[in-house]
């Protein structure tokens, strides 16, 4: 047996979305989405695990499994439900939950956005409108000097590639379902100017606070032929979105597989003439890279063992990705703000996080600045389109009496917080 050391101080916590597990998020485009007639979501969100009355209870069991953060988010369209107008009830709300996990003894790391948006922002065109960046920051501004000194650590915009992929080339069945290479383009831009503004307004409210964007990475591992492409989809699913956290105090890594690319014919040739020219390109692209999303289970290698979601069980990829981001911003702190596996055997979700984590510590023993691991989810929850159907949770929650249930893996992690070391079998 080895012991694993993770570096001191280490960030140890499980985060969780608003949307995903508050329940009743009624001001936003995903509650509309959710609603409408055809709409991709397997499940309306409803009343999710009603953390928003039971948030002191989640609370309290995340510190007491030995965890020392929760990251968890605010909702924007519940504190400007109207354009312009606060709702100071909701900023007390989000105190309140603040001094609870700062009264459990949990370091708060906060979520400014992270897919949701206010109704009305929605109705504008979303990101797309030139608008929202600049509206985005003045509603980061009042978060911040609502919760003042209680908050050391924001995330500005969680994963802006998946928004962007997921809702505006319409990749995941995400809204606002758009399904075309000019708003996709349109929404990266307003993203990217998002990040930057909402970092200045975080830095202006709170100049002490560390700040940086949270990035969805896989490792991808594309064949000869399909490198085109997948440097492509690099480019504007991650690349351009680091490029804007170049001046982030952290980068925030969330990877949940690799993903080896091996494109058919004619694929291939098309991309390869595609790749003549940018217009080409983005004709040609979107709809190869739709189709390698829509079905994750055909890029996965024959046999893989997959996850709920049909990814690869690949926990260690979130070594590659970290390596990645090493490479394109040297020296910048690096924390894994989101890193799980959706399954019904919690034997699983251990061996998920051990391998991810001793993946972590090579990165560590390699000198890369890794400051923090944070689980994704502490609780079963809303899986966006996927509805209820994944279970992502170190909590349990029972979809019926919404009781939780500390899994084996929760009291696992919490271990590994409290001590600070991962006990491997390897020499
Ligand atoms: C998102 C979470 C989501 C998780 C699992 C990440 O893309 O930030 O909201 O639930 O992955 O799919």
């Amino acid at each position: 047996m080895t012991d694993l050391v993770f570096p001191e101080p280490f960030l140890w916590g499980a985060a969780t979305a608003a949307h995903q597990v508050e329940g009743g998020n009624e001001g936003s485009d995903w509650w509309e989405w959710e609603q409408r007639p055809g709409t991709p979501c397997r499940d309306r969100s409803g009343v999710a695990c009603d953390q928003y009355r039971r948030y002191a209870e989640d609370i309290a069991t995340l510190a007491s499994l030995g965890l020392n953060t929760y990251r968890y988010s605010i909702e924007w369209a519940r504190v400007e439900p109207v354009e312009g107008s606060v709702a100071q009830a909701e900023l007390d709300h989000y105190r309140r939950v603040t001094d609870a996990v700062i009264g459990a003894g949990l370091t708060p790391m906060v979520t400014l956005n992270h897919f949701t948006l206010p109704s009305w922002i929605a109705r504008r065109g979303g990101w797309m409108d030139a608008a929202t960046p600049a509206l985005f920051a003045r509603y980061c501004d009042v978060v911040v000097r609502a919760l003042g000194e209680r908050v050391d650590w924001y995330c500005t915009i969680n994963e802006p590639g998946v928004v962007a992929f997921g809702g505006y080339l319409g990749a995941f069945g995400f809204p606002p379902g758009t399904h075309d290479a000019s708003s996709w383009e349109k929404a990266i831009a307003g993203l990217v100017d998002g990040q930057r503004r909402s970092r200045a307004a975080v830095r202006n409210a709170r100049p002490s606070a560390k700040v940086g964007a949270t990035h969805s990475m896989q490792a991808w591992e594309p064949d000869e032929g399909s490198r085109p492409l997948v440097a492509y989809l690099r480019r504007m699913n991650e690349d351009v979105f680091l490029e804007a956290s170049e001046a982030d105090d952290f980068v925030g890594v969330q990877t949940y597989t690799r993903v080896p690319v091996h494109l058919a014919e004619p694929a291939r040739t098309i991309l390869r003439l595609a790749l003549r020219s940018r217009r080409l390109m983005r004709l040609a692209a979107p709809p190869v890279l739709i189709r390698q999303a829509k079905d994750p289970v055909a890029g996965a290698p024959k046999g893989a063992r997959l996850t709920q979601m049909g990814y690869e069980f690949a926990p260690e990829a979130v070594a590659a990705t970290i390596r990645r981001v090493a490479e394109l911003l040297p020296g910048r702190d690096i924390i894994v703000t989101e890193h799980g596996v959706a399954t019904d055997d919690d034997a699983e979700r251990i061996e998920f996080i051990d391998r991810g984590l001793a993946a972590i510590h090579e990165t560590i023993r390699d000198g890369l600045p890794v400051r923090g691991y944070i689980h994704w989810s502490a609780l079963d929850n809303f899986e966006w389109a996927r509805g209820y159907s994944m279970r992502f949770g170190i909590i349990g929650v029972d979809r019926t009496t919404l009781a939780r249930t500390v899994r084996p893996s929760a009291r696992h992690l919490g271990e590994i917080a409290r001590t600070g070391r991962l006990t491997t079998a390897g020499a």
